[in-house]
């Protein structure tokens, strides 16, 4: 069978703009994609713009940006580092870094943001985080990370922990899961449950949602076992009581075939202990950010 062709992609906003068809050829593309270098973004260049902290959706657009061939400017600490500091909009940074790049990355504290950047852009806008809202290519590598480990995605049972409300990652990666038929046990942290709307829009896609369950039992039977932080910075008191922690005695629980993700960073919610088990799969997921964002780049400027 051929490969499904590769979506060409105008922006990246938000996990709604994918359909079934389009996850799949990206995901089909990343997995040709690993491990090589090529040229195929020659002469091109990326701009990371950021005006929140980051690690490893920076750094692994960078790394994906140089290992086809092209290059990267940027500006790190963009609300103190560029003429932000000064007072300009966000807009006219975004019309000015098109003037001197062929796409721009885009990480801002503001929910709606990157929507607002590429409104007024005439080059591909990448959503890497925006606020609460929500980080769609963090999503794309989480469900490239659970059809490697596990073979595919149809029907996985998976659990998501933490902060489900400020939680950007797991808004859109509901979203994309629910294309896959997958079935969700909601374990939120006190006061932080998942937005009632992306509930909502996942039972009408006709997943199986489960919001009340006990997490030791959904835990037993699960595929996927999906962590966050709390995403205190966003959260005027702090965050409140602490959730579900992954340790060692939670680890007994866990199936012998399922796998622990996690976006990272982790601030205590994963003790180091289970690092060292074969299920702990946050640090491979973290790498296979590289590839999915390399053929997401050539969706956007192949
Ligand atoms: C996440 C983010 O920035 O939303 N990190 C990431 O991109 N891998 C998760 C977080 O900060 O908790």
């Amino acid at each position: 069978m051929s490969a499904p062709t590769l979506p060409r992609l105008e922006h990246v906003l938000a996990a709604s703009q994918f359909d079934r068809d389009m996850v799949d050829a990206l995901l089909e593309r990343a997995a040709r994609l690993e491990g090589v270098r090529d040229t195929a973004l020659a002469g091109k260049i990326m701009a990371s713009l950021f005006f929140e902290p980051s690690t490893r959706t920076r750094l692994s657009f960078e790394s994906a940006m140089v290992r086809r061939g092209g290059a990267v400017i940027g500006a790190q600490d963009a609300a103190q580092t560029s003429s932000a500091a000064k007072g300009e909009t966000l807009e006219d940074t975004v019309r000015v870094v098109a003037g001197y790049a062929d796409l721009i990355v885009l990480r801002h504290p503001a929910e709606g943001a990157v929507r607002l950047a590429a409104a007024v852009s005439p080059v591909p806008v990448v959503n890497a985080g925006d606020g609460s809202g929500e980080h769609p290519t963090q999503a794309l590598l989480d469900l490239y990370t659970i059809k490697r480990e596990l073979g595919g995605l149809d029907g996985r049972r998976i659990v998501i922990c933490g902060d489900l409300r400020y939680g950007r990652t797991v808004h859109s990666l509901a979203a994309l899961a629910s294309h896959y038929g997958m079935r969700f046990s909601l374990i939120a942290n006190p006061g932080l449950e998942m937005p009632a709307e992306v509930v909502a829009a996942l039972r009408a896609r006709g997943c199986e949602v489960d919001e009340s369950s006990n997490a030791g039992e959904a835990i037993r039977e699960c595929d996927v076992l999906y962590q966050t932080r709390v995403q205190r910075e966003r959260i005027k008191d702090g965050g409140g009581r602490p959730g579900v922690v992954v340790d060692a005695a939670l680890m007994k629980l866990l199936p012998p075939h399922a796998i622990v993700m996690a976006p990272l960073p982790r601030v205590g919610e994963i003790t180091p202990e289970v690092d060292n088990d074969p299920r702990a799969a946050y640090f491979r997921q973290a790498a296979n950010g590289v590839t999915v964002r390399m053929a997401l780049l050539e969706a956007l400027l192949g």
